[in-house]
Order: structure tokens, then sequence, then C-alpha cells
């Protein structure tokens, strides 16, 4: 107790680095208008993890950076970001098993860290999760379009998203947002169901390019497994990943500096595993359950992303895989439309869940931080029948369709990559920090060789951070700065736990 007594005396002495206690925090989650309804296990948690995960990044991300930065050692890219990632999840599971509570990173960082780099981090996640599923939602309308197209259906132009620099609405995006956002309002049981079907499709159309692909793989596709560099062509020079231009070498892509770079691309096909963290507050046994699901679906992940990156480009050279849809491509490069058709399948149901997952997890954050009063307190009353945060997934929801509407993929997914990584650095600097100011709190899951892991997690999140576009950074840096004015107009005023700070 005295421990969390010194802990709070911290607050009065600078109201921008006030800490909301750990206990503080579960308090909140028991007050009954503001209680979410606890019926997830470890396996719905894993279920959820999976669902999340396996996206864009392995549907389509796989070509692209085969055939512009990596070849055959793709593969190798995987292997990197999942290590960034196993570092990182080590640090999540311990601070979900220690703090419970709706909110991921952005409650953890209020435990440690204080009021600002907690708004910062709610800052950041808002940008990963709503613009992350924005992009998937836009991936899923064009693999949707492509099967309907091959039926012989062809939506208007205009309402099929922007193409080359021409405006176009992309409905389906929107209808898609707008339904899932409508199935989360109705129940968390409802939406964990719809998700294990989903992943149960996605993950049957994974393991069929994997055995199926196997047979199809030519030896010779994999020379050169590591393509020499080449000097990088066209953009201007804030294309190029930020370590380049601060090291002063010449752009380049391939060779090993390509596996770095497209390590830092492929990570967005991990994120997510995070969002597990977020359930906590839903979960029957969040101190054994949350670890579990995140480190579970993180190892199910990997081998299953290794598995199909070595597969694919066995199956054709890297440098004729398509961008778009490169799995099912494969398949039709060696001729077997069928199970093309079946892959392309396999991903519209597959991002589906992506996507819905990608706003559960971002409407908890947002809920989280209005019920501290960071945002409107009007964001985070339940719904009284479903026990569901209603609002702010209506009002998520619907900004997150328009979003996706009006915007094309390229560029964001980047962007959701440096906004993650960046909650990949706090929270690992969180665990060794909560170590030290409250080491009497019960984990039931600790990180193994603190604080060496949580330092090695800081180091390896950074360096991928690096291997980003220098533009990706300045894009990063704006969204930051609007945060932090929000917050000093806003939330620094209706803070909760500012509010018991005053005399
Ligand atoms: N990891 C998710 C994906 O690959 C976000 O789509």
């Amino acid at each position: 107790m005295s421990t969390e007594r010194s802990a709070r005396s911290g607050r009065g002495r600078n109201g921008l680095f006030r800490t909301k206690t750990v206990e503080e925090s579960i308090r909140d989650t028991e007050e009954p208008e503001h209680a979410l309804k606890k019926s997830l296990s470890a396996l719905d948690l894993t279920v959820f993890g999976v669902g999340v995960v396996i996206g864009t990044g392995i549907f389509v991300l796989t070509g692209k950076v085969a055939k512009e930065n990596a070849g055959p050692s793709v593969a190798l890219s995987f292997v990197l970001a999942g290590i960034v990632c196993a570092l990182a999840a080590l640090c999540y599971a311990e601070f979900a098993s220690t703090v419970p509570v709706a909110g991921s990173a952005y409650t953890f960082s209020y435990a440690s860290l204080g009021e600002l780099p907690a708004w910062i981090i709610g800052w950041d996640l808002i940008l990963e999760l709503a613009l992350g599923c924005a992009v998937v939602s836009v991936g899923w309308s064009g693999y949707i379009r492509s099967l309907l197209d091959t039926a012989g259906w062809h939506l208007p132009a205009a309402l099929s998203g922007a193409h080359n620099g021409k405006f176009g609405f992309d409905l389906l995006a929107c209808v898609l947002v707008l339904l899932l956002t409508a199935i989360l309002v109705a129940g968390m049981k409802l939406s964990s169901r719809v998700t294990a079907v989903v992943v149960g499709v996605k993950v049957t159309v994974v393991l069929i390019v994997i055995i199926a692909g196997s047979f199809f793989i030519k030896g010779a596709n994999y020379h050169p497994f590591i393509p020499p560099s080449k000097s990088s062509t066209g953009g201007n020079g804030l294309s190029a990943p930020l370590m380049q231009l601060m090291f002063g070498f010449t752009p380049s892509n391939f060779g090993l500096m390509g596996i770095f770079a497209a390590a830092a691309v492929v990570f967005f096909a991990f994120i997510g595993f995070d969002i597990v963290a977020t359930a906590a507050e839903e979960t029957h046994n969040p101190q054994r359950d949350v670890p579990r699901g995140i480190l579970g679906s993180l190892a199910i992940c990997t081998v299953l992303y290794v598995a199909v990156s070595i597969v694919v480009t066995g199956m054709q050279k890297y440098s004729m895989l398509t961008v778009d849809a490169p799995l099912a491509d494969a398949f039709k490069a060696v001729n077997h439309p069928f199970w093309a058709g079946l892959i392309s399948f396999g991903a519209v149901v597959g991002l589906t869940s992506v996507c819905m997952i990608l706003l559960l997890g971002q409407s908890r954050v947002f809920f989280a931080m209005s019920r501290d009063g960071l945002l409107p307190r009007f964001f985070s009353t339940v719904h009284p029948r479903f026990g569901t945060p209603y609002r702010s997934t209506i009002a998520l929801g619907v900004v997150v369709a328009v979003v996706a509407g009006f915007t094309s993929i390229d560029v964001l997914a980047e962007l959701v990559n440096i906004g993650t990584l960046f909650a990949f650095v706090v929270v690992a600097l969180g665990v060794v920090i909560l170590r030290r100011t409250r080491p009497d709190l019960p984990r039931a899951f600790r990180t193994p060789f603190v604080p060496v892991v949580p330092v090695l997690s800081v180091l390896a999140s950074f360096w991928l951070m690096l291997n980003l576009p220098a533009e990706t950074w300045v894009r990063f840096a704006v969204w930051m700065v609007l945060g932090v004015v929000v917050y000093f107009l806003y939330g620094r005023r209706h803070s909760r736990v500012g509010a018991t700070d005053l005399p």
C-alpha cells in the first residue's frame, strides 16, 4: 500500500506525468455503468489474435516486398519482424496480466509513465487501429471487386475507390466497416463467434497455399535467394528508408538492406497480437489467458508466414509475383485457377475479421480514454442490454467508414507500422518502469530477463522504425504534434485523474 501511496504522490508534482494507479484502473472497470461483460477465454483470445493478425500483410504485401525489396529472402524478413514482435509480445503479456483493463498500451502507460505519455500512446493507437482498419477494408474491397469482375459484374468506377490519382468513393469498403460496426455493437460473444468461423476459413486457406503450393516449388526460383543490391530509382529522397538517408547510403533495394526494409513493411502482417491485450477486461481469467492468447497467436502466425513466403517465392520467380493478389496469382501462374479462386475467397473472408477486430480494439482504446475523461465521457457509457461500449463503437465506425471510402492503401500501411512500433517502444519502457515503481503488484506473467528483454525490444522496434521511409516519419510527426495540441486543449482539463489532484 505504501508503494501505491508513493506512486500517487508523484502526481501533484507534475501534472503532465500524473499516473493513474493500477488499483484505480481496475476499480473503474467495476463501476456498473462502465463495466464490460466478461465472456472470453484463452482460446477465444487466440482466435481473436489469429483473426486480426493474418490479413493484408500476408495476402497482399508479401508479393510487393518480394518483388521490390527482398526476393525469396522475404522469408527472412518475416523471421526478423517476428522476432521484433516476440520481444514486444513478452512485454505486452506482462503488462496485460498486471493491468487487465481495456485500452492496452494506453492503460499500461497511464499506470507507468503518466498522463501525457498515455495520451500520446492513445492518440498513436488511434492511428494504428483506425487507419489499419481503413487500409484493410480497402484491400478487402479490391479482392471483392476482382471476384465480382470474374463473375461479370462491374461496379461503376466512381464507386470503386481512387485509381491512378483519380477520385472514386470506395463504396464496398465503407459498407463493410458499417456492417462490422453493427455486429460489434450487438455484442462481444456474437462477434467472437463470427470471428471463430472466419478464422477457420482463413487458416484453412493459408494451409492450402502451403501444402498445395509446395508441390509446385522449383528450386531455380530460389536463386539468388538474396538478390544483389540495386540502387533504387525514381521518387524523391524522402521515400528511402530513414536509415539509408541518415548514414548517407545511396538508396537501394535488395541485398542485406532490402531484407530489413522488407521486414519494416511486412511487420504490418504481425500487427494485431497486441490488440488481444485490449480485450483483457472482457476475459474470464485475464492473468492467465491474456499472455496465452498473445504469445499463442503470434507463434502460430510466424510459422504460417515463413512457410507461405517460402512456398510462394518457390512457385514463381520473385520478379514475376503480382502486387495485388500474389498468393492467388501464383496458383494461376502454375495453371490452377480453381485454387486461385479459393484463395481469393479465403482472403476476402480473412480480411473481414481483421477489419472487425481492428475496429474492436480501436473502440476499446477510445472507450478507456473517454472513461478517464481525456476524451468526452459521453463515449464511455456501455449499452444497457448488450454490455458493449456502443457510443464509441458507432462514432469510430462512422469515421473509419468515411476514411475507408476516401483512402487508398499504399502509404498508409507504413504509417500504421511506425505508429505500432512506437507503441512497442513505450510498452517495453513501461514494463521496466512499473517493475521499479510498483514491485508489489501481482504479475501473473513476468517478462523474462528484465531489463534485457525490454531493452532489446526497444532497440529492435526502433531499428525497424529507422528502416521505414523518411516521409513516413514526417507524417507520423505531424499526427503526434496534432495529438499534443488536442491534449492541451481538451484532455488535460477534463482528466478524471487530474480532477482528484485539485486541492
Ligand atoms: N496484421 C494485419 C494484416 O496483415 C493487420 O492485415
